[in-house]
């Protein structure tokens, strides 16, 4: 078997993005579930850029951890911790999410974005495919449009405008569509815009029937500008109209050439989110609305488990009964008897013993089992222990005769 350094075995495709195609996989050593992506050959070095990226921001909650990356078979390959579903596939299934689901995405989301600009690194691209839930976290994926926007000595690189379309139209900022050098600023928009959606379970530039990529991009940025927050923000809470026009103030100041690398306020933007969430009393337990499906699935898949266990643990002792009960039928010895009781003893002892209930096991005089009781033991499984009791007292009065 070809296994990815060794050690990786692709188990089944989970899905494929525009730059690489990401694979259930299964550490064999220690038997451990893992993410594996692929790049596509014809896109070469993205895998790269996400790999130096992501390298910057291991530790940082939210952001998947690197296990492994290299080349196998002259291909790119990073293999990653295993997440959940990304949140493009909930809100397909959900259209769009509750205010206290989009309140809590939103407070860990802008920590993250926090956490990663801290690190000089922009997304670029954010989009409900690049954002990830796993156990009670939404993670950011996805690294392979990123950019460093520092350098090591933390300056800041400079503006310039005439740079190719950098994104998803959807979500891409107003800078992107302009033809602006991005910034931290881009990131947080792109974030509202993604809020809005889950909110709304559509953007109003949305659903234009366009030609082609360049059109459509030329034409939702201009749809973008035009509107005025208040418009993109129609009947949502106030706070994500104002959250949009912190954001938009700074690209406003940047039109000045001033905003282009001002840090945005982060924790103003949390505490303006937090304090909506205060209003109406959500408490921020990070079960988002998905969260009870997923428990329930949970639930019965550890259901079906125990039920394969008991199902195995009823089928042993079926056999054993099976085994014992057939032997009764042979008129025994006194010392054959004992040698019974002390297997049924054993069996009794093996921790997968179910038996608990009372049932009335008839015994006839020569130590054997009668028919209906047989079958009771056939069909219920459960009796052993009773059955063994019964047995010894049974032994003991035939001894005193
Ligand atoms: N660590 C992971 N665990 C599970 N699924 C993942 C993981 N990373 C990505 N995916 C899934 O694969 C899809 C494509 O991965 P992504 O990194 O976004 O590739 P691309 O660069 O091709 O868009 C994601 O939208 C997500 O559904
Ligand atoms: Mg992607």
């Amino acid at each position: 078997m070809n296994y990815i350094n060794n050690q990786y075995q692709l188990i089944k495709k989970l899905s494929a993005g525009s730059y690489g195609v990401v694979y259930e996989g299964e550490n064999i050593q220690n038997k451990s579930f893992v993410a594996i992506k692929i790049e596509k050959k014809d896109k070469p070095l993205t895998l790269e850029r996400e790999v130096q990226a992501l390298s910057r921001l291991q530790k940082i909650t939210g952001i998947p951890q690197i296990y492994w990356n290299g080349t196998h078979n002259g291909q790119n390959i990073l293999v990653m911790q295993l997440l959940s579903k990304d949140l493009g596939y909930y809100l397909k299934e959900y259209r769009k999410f509750s205010l206290k689901t989009v309140l809590m995405i939103a407070d860990q989301l802008l920590l993250t974005l926090k956490n990663i600009h801290s690190k000089s690194i922009l997304h670029r691209d954010l989009k409900p495919e690049n954002l990830m839930y796993h156990q009670r976290q939404v993670y950011i994926v996805d690294f392979g449009i990123s950019k460093m926007y520092r350098d090591s000595n933390q300056k800041h690189i400079p503006f310039r405008d005439g740079r190719p379309f950098v994104g998803t139209t959807r979500y891409a900022p107003i800078a992107a569509h302009k033809g602006h050098e991005l910034s931290r600023k881009d990131d947080l928009e792109t974030l509202i815009y993604i809020l809005v959606l889950f909110l709304k379970g559509v953007l109003p530039w949305q659903n234009q029937i366009l030609q082609n990529n360049k059109e459509k991009q030329k034409l939702i940025g201009e749809k973008k500008i035009k509107l005025s927050s208040t418009e993109i923000c129609q009947d949502l809470p106030i706070e994500f109209q104002k959250a949009l026009e912190q954001i938009k103030c700074v690209y406003l100041s940047h039109i000045k050439s001033l905003g282009f690398s001002v840090e945005p306020d982060y924790d103003y933007l949390i505490n303006l989110f937090r304090k909506l969430g205060q209003r109406h009393g959500f408490e921020y337990d990070n079960l988002f609305d998905w969260c009870k499906e997923e428990e329930i699935i949970a639930q019965a898949k550890m259901t079906q488990q125990s039920e394969k266990i008991q199902q195995f643990s009823l089928k042993w002792q079926i056999q054993q009964i099976r085994c014992i009960s057939q032997s009764l039928q042979i008129p025994s010895t006194m010392e054959c008897l004992e040698k019974k009781v002390s297997s049924i003893s054993n069996i009794i002892q093996n921790p997968m013993q179910i038996s608990q209930s009372a049932v009335i096991v008839e015994i006839n005089s020569e130590g054997t089992l009668s028919d209906d009781s047989t079958n009771y033991l056939y069909n219920n499984y459960q009796q052993l222990e009773n059955f063994s009791n019964l047995y010894k007292n049974h032994l003991q009065i035939m001894k005193e005769k």
